[in-house]
C-alpha cells in the first residue's frame, strides 16, 4: 500500500481509513493520520509518536511516550506556550526539525549555508506518504523488514522555498516493539551549491523536565561504563571525533525519570546505526523541557550538495520505555539481534572459539598453533582463530599491515595446509585482518604512499606504528576487496575478526577539493560500508567479527554487517562482568564476544578463578584466549566442562530475553538472566565481588517465568514462577569473585506443592 498526499488538498478529514482498510484495521495500522488535526500518530509495542503539522505549516513533535488514544490532542499553541516570552515564536516550538535563521535557538538538526553566504532553512511540510515495511538506506546499515507487514513508514516532504533544500524525514515504526527510526534525506533542488554543515538524524523534544541522562562511557580496556547524571538545565553532550564510534563514548543516549531502575519508570533512547564520528546531546529548551538529539558530529563533517545532489543522514533508532532500562534494552536486542544482524549466522548458535592472541601473541609457529588446536579439539572446542601476525614480516606490531600475504617463515605450508590441518582435526578455521590500515613499512605503503589519509606538508601521525587507508578512494576500497577475497578465497576460512587498531588524525582524503575535505570521515564510511557489504555478500557462510582494539567500534553500523563484536581488550572477568552489563544496555548478548584467558590477567594481574572466568565468558558468544598446552589436566578437564555448558545453554543465553538483575555498578553482586520466548526456561547468573564479613546472603529476584508455573531447578528444587520472581532465590557466594549458574524449567506442578 502507497498513500501520497498534500496538506494543502487532504487534511480534511478524521479518521478516515486509507483505500479498503476496514476501520478496525485502521485503528490497529502503526501510522495513523488525522486528517482534520494534521495528526500523525506512529504507534506499536505500547508507544505513540505524534506529530503535527501546524497552522504554519511547521512539523512539530507533540508525544513521544506512552500509547495514546487515536483522537484529537488537546494540543493549543497558545496554551502550550509560555503566556508571555521575549523569545520568537518558533523559539518555544516543539519543532521536529529545529534549523537555523528563523527565531529557533537552540542546537539545530539541519543546518544548511546557501550561495548568498546565510544558513537561514525555513522548513514547511509539502507533502508526505505512507508505506508498508521500511526501505533500505542508500550505502548505509540500516533496521530492515523481512515482511511488510513488521512496520510501517511515513515520509514527510519538506521544503525551503527560497534555496530549494527538500528535506524527506523518513519514519518506520515497528508494530510489535514500538521502535521508530528516523532518517533525513536532503536533497538540492535549487540551482546553487548548498553545504551541509550540521545533520542529527533524530533530535526529539520531550515535554518533560528534571529528567536525568544516561550514556555509555569508556576507554581502551574499560568500554561502556554506565554514566547516569541529572540532564541539568544546559547541554549534555557526548562525541566522538576518532573516525570510529571510538571507546570513550557509544553512539546511543538516553534520558530518564530520576526514580527510572532496571525495572520500573520512563526511559528514551536514541542510537546511531553509524560507526563513525557521531555527536548526541541533551539539551533544555526556553520552556527547560528536554531535547534528546544524535547524528553526525559537525565539528568533522560537512558535505557539499551541488544542484540535485541527495544526502541520507545515518537511521537513528528511537526506543521508549516505561519499564524501565530492562524495557528499553530488550526492545534493543530483539530489533538489532533479528533486524539489524543479517545473514547466515544471525540466528544461529555461534562456535565455541579458541584465538591464539593472549596465548602466543606474535610470536608462533605452524608446530605451535596445532598444538593447541589439539588440545582445544579435545576440549570441544569448534573453532580455531589465528590472530595477528600471521602474514607479510609480522613479528610485532611494526609492519606489514596491507601486504596481507603468509609469512612462510611462521606457516611453511602456508595458510591453506594450515587450515585444512585444522579442519583435520574437526575444528574450523578462523583469521585475522586488519584491512583499513597500513604500516608505513609494508610493500602496499611503499608503492603507494599517497592511499592513507594524510594532508600534504604535515607528518603523518603514525599510532601503533601505523597509518590508515583513505577508503573514500574507489581504488583503495577495491584493493582491500581483492587481497581479502583472495586470501578468504585460498584455505578454507570460516570466520574473520575484522580489526581497526588506530583512530584518525589528519583526516583529509587527498583525492578531494578543498571545499569538500571535510565530507573526509563521512566518505569514509561509506567506503568502508560498500567494502564490507561486498565482502560479506561474497562469502556469506563466514562468520565475520568485528573489533577495534577490543570495543573501539562496538555500534549498531558495525553489526549490520558483522553480527558479533570482541567486546573489549580486557578479558578479566570482574572487569567484563560491568563492561558486558554495560554493553547491554542496548547490544545483544549475540553480540558480544567474550573469552576466558589465562591469570594472572594480562591487562589487570587479577586472579580469579577458572569457573567464574568461564561462567563469566558463557554470558556471551563463548571462546578461549589462553595457551591450552599450559594447562594441567585438572584445568582442561573444567574446561572441558565449560564447554559442555556453554553448548548446552548457548542457544538460551544468545536468543533469550535478558534481564540485568544487580548491577556491578551499584554493590557487590552482579546478576543477569536469560529466560527463553515461551518463559519455560530460564538460567540465571550471578556473581559477587568482594566478600564482606557479617552480611547475609542475596536474595535474587528473577523476571519474565510465568507466575503459576512451576520450575525445576538443577539442585533439584520445584519452585512456581511466582515466587522466584517475588520472593527470589537465596544465593550464598564464598570468596572473592565467586559465580554461580542456575538453570531452570518448567515442570509439572508437585503432587504436594
Ligand atoms: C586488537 C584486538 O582487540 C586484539 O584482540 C588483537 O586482535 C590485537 N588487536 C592484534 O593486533
Amino acid at each position: 500500500m502507497r498513500m501520497i498526499c498534500h496538506p494543502e488538498d487532504s487534511l480534511k478529514e478524521t479518521g478516515i481509513p486509507p483505500d479498503n482498510l476496514s476501520r478496525k484495521e485502521w485503528w490497529i495500522m502503526p501510522v495513523n493520520i488525522d486528517r482534520k488535526n494534521r495528526l500523525f500518530f506512529l504507534s506499536g509495542g505500547g508507544i505513540s509518536y505524534v506529530m503535527k503539522i501546524d497552522e504554519e505549516r511547521r512539523l512539530l513533535n507533540l508525544h513521544w511516550g506512552h500509547a495514546l488514544p487515536f483522537s484529537a490532542l488537546p494540543y493549543d499553541p497558545a496554551q502550550d506556550g509560555p503566556a508571555a516570552s521575549f523569545d520568537l515564536p518558533v523559539s518555544s516550538l516543539p519543532l521536529e526539525i529545529p534549523v537555523c535563521g528563523t527565531g529557533w535557538y537552540g542546537t539545530p538538526a539541519v543546518s544548511v549555508e546557501n550561495s548568498q553566504g546565510d544558513n537561514i532553512t525555513d522548513l514547511r511540510v509539502t507533502g508526505w506518504r505512507i508505506r508498508d515495511g521500511k526501505a533500505s538506506l542508500s550505502g548505509l546499515p540500516a533496521t530492515y523488514t523481512e515482511s511488510p507487514s513488521e512496520a510501517q513508514s511515513l515520509e514527510i516532504d519538506l521544503e525551503d522555498a527560497l534555496t530549494g533544500l527538500h528535506v524527506t524525514a523518513l519514519y518506520s515504526v515497528f508494530h510489535d516493539t514500538g521502535a521508530v527510526t528516523r532518517s533525513l534525506i536532503l536533497q538540492n533542488r535549487g540551482s546553487a551549491p548548498l553545504k551541509i554543515t550540521q545533520l542529527l538524524s533524530a533530535s526529539v523534544p520531550l515535554w518533560e523536565s528534571g529528567l536525568e541522562v544516561l550514556h555509555l562511557k569508556g576507554a581502551w580496556a574499560r568500554e561502556r561504563t554506565v554514566v547516569r547524571t541529572p540532564a541539568g538545565m544546559g547541554e549534555y553532550r557526548i562525541f566522538s571525533q576518532r573516525g570510529a564510534s571510538g571507546h570513550e563514548e557509544n553512539p546511543f543516549m538516553a534520558l530518564c525519570d530520576p526514580s527510572a531502575d532496571e525495572f520500573s519508570g520512563r526511559v528514551w533512547g536514541v542510537s546511531l546505526v553509524y560507526s563513525g564520528s557521531f555527536l548526541a546531546l541533551s539539551s533544555s529548551d526556553v520552556r527547560s523541557h528536554s531535547r534528546l538529539s544524535i547524528g553526525l558530529n559537525p565539528d568533522v563533517f560537512s558535505w557539499k550538495l551541488d544542484p540535485g545532489e541527495v544526502f541520507t543522514s545515518p537511521e537513528a533508532v528511537m526506543v521508549f520505555s516505561s519499564n524501565g532500562f530492562n524495557g528499553l534494552s530488550q526492545v534493543y536486542h530483539r530489533l538489532y539481534r533479528t533486524r539489524l544482524a543479517r545473514g547466515y549466522w544471525r540466528d544461529r548458535t555461534r562456535p565455541v572459539l579458541i584465538n591464539n592472541w593472549e596465548g602466543t601473541y606474535f610470536n608462533f609457529n605452524e608446530e605451535k598453533l596445532l598444538s593447541i588446536a589439539q588440545k582445544a579439539r579435545d576440549i570441544g572446542v569448534e573453532l580455531f582463530v589465528l590472530d595477528d601476525g600471521w602474514f607479510g614480516r609480522r613479528n610485532s606490531d611494526t609492519c606489514s599491515l596491507g601486504d596481507w600475504v603468509e609469512n612462510r617463515e611462521k606457516l611453511p605450508g602456508g595458510l591453506r595446509h594450515l587450515a585444512e590441518q585444522i579442519n583435520g582435526m574437526g575444528l574450523r578455521f578462523g583469521l585475522w585482518f586488519e584491512p583499513e590500515m597500513v604500516s608505513p613499512d609494508s610493500d602496499l605503503y611503499r608503492n603507494h604512499p599517497d592511499w592513507c589519509l594524510h594532508v600534504d606538508g604535515r607528518e603523518r601521525t603514525q599510532a601503533r606504528n601505523q597509518l590508515i587507508l583513505d577508503l573514500c578512494r574507489r581504488e583503495v576500497q577495491d584493493e582491500i576487496i581483492r587481497a581479502v577475497s583472495a586470501v578468504l578465497s585460498s584455505a578454507p576460512i570460516s570466520y574473520v575478526k575484522w580489526d581497526m587498531n588506530r583512530n584518525m588524525s589528519e583526516a583529509f582524503s587527498s583525492e578531494l577539493p578543498a571545499e569538500r575535505k571535510l565530507e573526509t570521515q563521512h566518505r569514509y564510511m561509506l567506503g568502508l560500508y560498500r567494502v564490507l557489504e561486498t565482502i560479506t555478500s561474497r562469502f556469506p557462510d563466514v562468520l565475520f567479527e568485528s573489533c577495534s582494539g577490543g570495543g573501539g567500534r562496538f555500534d549498531p553500523g558495525m553489526l549490520y554487517y558483522m553480527p558479533q563484536t570482541w567486546t573489549s581488550d580486557d578479558t578479566d572477568a570482574a572487569e567484563r562482568l560491568k563492561i558486558q552489563y554495560g554493553t547491554s544496555l542496548v547490544y545483544p548478548v549475540s553480540a558480544m564476544g567474550a573469552h576466558v584467558s589465562a591469570v594472572p590477567n594480562h591487562q589487570t594481574g587479577r586472579i580469579l578463578s577458572l569457573r567464574t572466568r568461564g561462567l563469566v565468558a558463557l554470558s556471551g558468544n563463548f571462546g578461549f584466549e589462553l595457551d591450552l598446552t599450559k594447562m594441567s589436566d585438572e584445568e582442561l578437564a573444567e574446561c572441558s566442562e565449560l564447554v559442555r555448558l556453554v553448548k548446552r545453554y548457548r542457544k538460551l543465553t544468545q536468543s533469550g530475553t535478558f534481564w540485568r538483575l544487580l548491577s556491578p555498578f551499584r554493590g557487590e553482586f552482579t546478576a543477569w538472566s536469560f529466560v527463553s520466548e515461551s518463559g519455560d526456561e530460564a538460567l540465571l547468573f550471578a556473581c559477587k565481588a568482594l566478600s564482606v564479613p557479617n552480611t547475609s546472603p542475596v536474595r535474587i529476584r528473577l523476571c519474565g517465568l510465568s507466575e503459576s508455573a512451576y520450575y525445576q531447578l538443577d539442585d533439584g528444587r520445584c519452585l512456581q514462577g511466582g515466587m522466584l520472581m517475588h520472593y527470589g532465590l537465596t544465593i550464598s557466594l564464598n570468596g572473592d569473585f565467586s559465580a554461580c549458574l542456575i538453570h531452570m524449567k518448567r515442570c509439572a506442578a508437585p503432587a504436594n506443592p
